[in-house]
């Protein structure tokens, strides 16, 4: 299978994939649902995709003439649901419309999978490829927060493995030395425009935990009153669990007299060896009362990449490709299973999980390497979020697709988010 052949498989496996999601596993009575104050209802997302399509890779990269230039305005941007006037869409266009749109962008687009393509073309190709894959998370986290009755289970998925009790705390102490961000060039099949330019940093001497921090953990700090005690948050942080009245993460559940775990599917016993998902304001706090902080994103790559005595590799394992013994990504889960169940997946200085069951909250902002160029396909991709309000994380989820496992990726997300699939480690002060 040439090149061109293998990005048009992994085209039609992404399109399957929506069209699964949207038909069959959320109800209809859940199309016009927005379980996310920050995100639009699902109706919009099934329409993004396709319009994304159309406007980076028919109209931007090729030039060619749009198909509904109405849908592809409604449907142009994900990110903040206020339209230009500050108002919401409370109309959408009918579901069957819709669906045409998407059956006519997809003939558009698989028209052109079947020429021979431009150098220019598959690098778009490539974008609305990575865009639907990073969007087929956004959905799987909108529909964790639906009801149940709004959702169909998929048959043949592997159901909650919640695990005994987790391994006991362990930290590992990481030499002082060289970490790369980023990526030169060449370097990568494809990058998104904040991988570049690369980036070394020399990074000192710490301590990091083993494993991420775990539910059983968590609930010690819950049961210490983590989150009451203003002293332990920033005043931002503390504003927020103060008028959100925040004193669980988003995915635990209280029911008569102890703690439930609220799993894609099923609701089940709180599993002490998951690690815990939630926001990066909740994380620091943690870390605070621990006596320790968050790591930096240098000190992530160093302990993720870094060797003793070699150059870095590519993956906490080596430089093999992402294979499904390494950790707990590329949608081979609903939920995440319990730490440590991956010690193939290890870095060189014995540090588990790294890549996968859940993405790595980081102390860094979000914010462009140094000579960082907005990519002219999507301008506002990355740079529209250089506001000091977003914070880098790294690694994996279990809804993160396998072409997105790379060293160079970087994700980011408000500290305020508590609905991501996202956990972290603590690292000495
Ligand atoms: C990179 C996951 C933060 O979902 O907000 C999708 C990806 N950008 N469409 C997001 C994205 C535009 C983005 N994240
Ligand atoms: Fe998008």
């Amino acid at each position: 299978m040439g090149p061109g052949a293998a990005l048009a498989a992994r085209w039609k496996r992404n399109r399957e994939w929506t069209r699964r999601f949207f038909h069959e596993i959320l109800t209809p009575q859940a199309w016009l649902e927005r379980p996310i104050d920050l995100r639009h209802p699902f109706v919009f997302y099934e329409g993004h995709l396709a319009a994304f399509a159309v406007n980076t890779f028919l109209r931007r990269a090729l030039g060619k003439p749009g198909i509904d230039p109405g849908m592809e305005t409604l449907f142009e941007r994900g990110i903040d649901p206020l339209d230009a006037s500050g108002v919401r869409s409370s109309s959408w266009p009918e579901r069957d419309r819709i669906g045409a749109y998407i059956r006519a962008a997809d003939e558009g687009v698989a028209a052109i999978l079947e020429s021979r393509m431009p150098a220019k073309a598959v690098k778009a190709l490539l974008v609305i490829l990575e865009h639907e894959e990073m969007h087929q998370e956004t959905l799987l986290y909108m529909l964790h927060r639906l009801a149940y009755a709004l959702k169909r289970e998929p048959l043949g998925v592997p159901p909650p493995d919640a695990g005994g009790r987790p391994p006991s705390r362990a930290a590992v102490r990481i030499p002082a030395g060289r970490a790369t961000l980023g990526a030169g060039a060449g370097e990568v099949a494809f990058g998104w425009d904040n991988e570049f330019p690369k980036r070394t940093m020399d990074v000192a001497t710490f301590e990091m935990d083993v494993y991420p921090v775990t539910n059983a953990s968590w609930l010690d700090f819950v049961d210490a009153g983590g989150y009451r005690d203003a002293d332990l948050w920033t005043e931002d942080g503390f504003r927020w669990v103060t008028r959100e009245r925040v004193e669980r993460p988003a995915f635990w559940t209280w029911h008569g007299d102890r703690w439930f775990w609220r799993a894609q599917f099923h609701e089940i016993p709180l599993p002490p060896a998951w690690p815990v998902f939630v926001s990066h304001a909740e994380a620091s706090a943690y870390a605070r009362w621990r006596g320790r902080r968050l790591p930096s994103e240098a000190e992530y790559h160093r302990a993720a990449f870094g060797r003793p005595a070699s150059r870095e590799a590519a993956f906490p394992w080596g430089d093999e490709g992402a294979g499904t013994a390494s950790g707990n990504f590329g949608l081979g889960h609903w939920d995440p299973l319990p730490v440590g169940r991956f010690p193939a997946g290890a870095s060189a200085w014995g540090i588990e999980d790294l890549v996968g069951n859940g993405w790595e909250w980081t102390s860094t902002p979000f914010a462009g390497f140094p000579g960082f160029r907005p990519m002219p396909l999507y301008p506002g991709y990355s740079a529209d979020f250089f506001d000091g309000r977003h914070f880098v994380l790294k690694g994996a989820s279990p809804a993160t697709a396998t072409p997105l496992v790379r060293r160079s990726f970087r994700n980011w997300f408000q500290p305020h988010y508590p609905f991501v699939y996202a956990k972290f480690r603590t690292v000495d002060a």
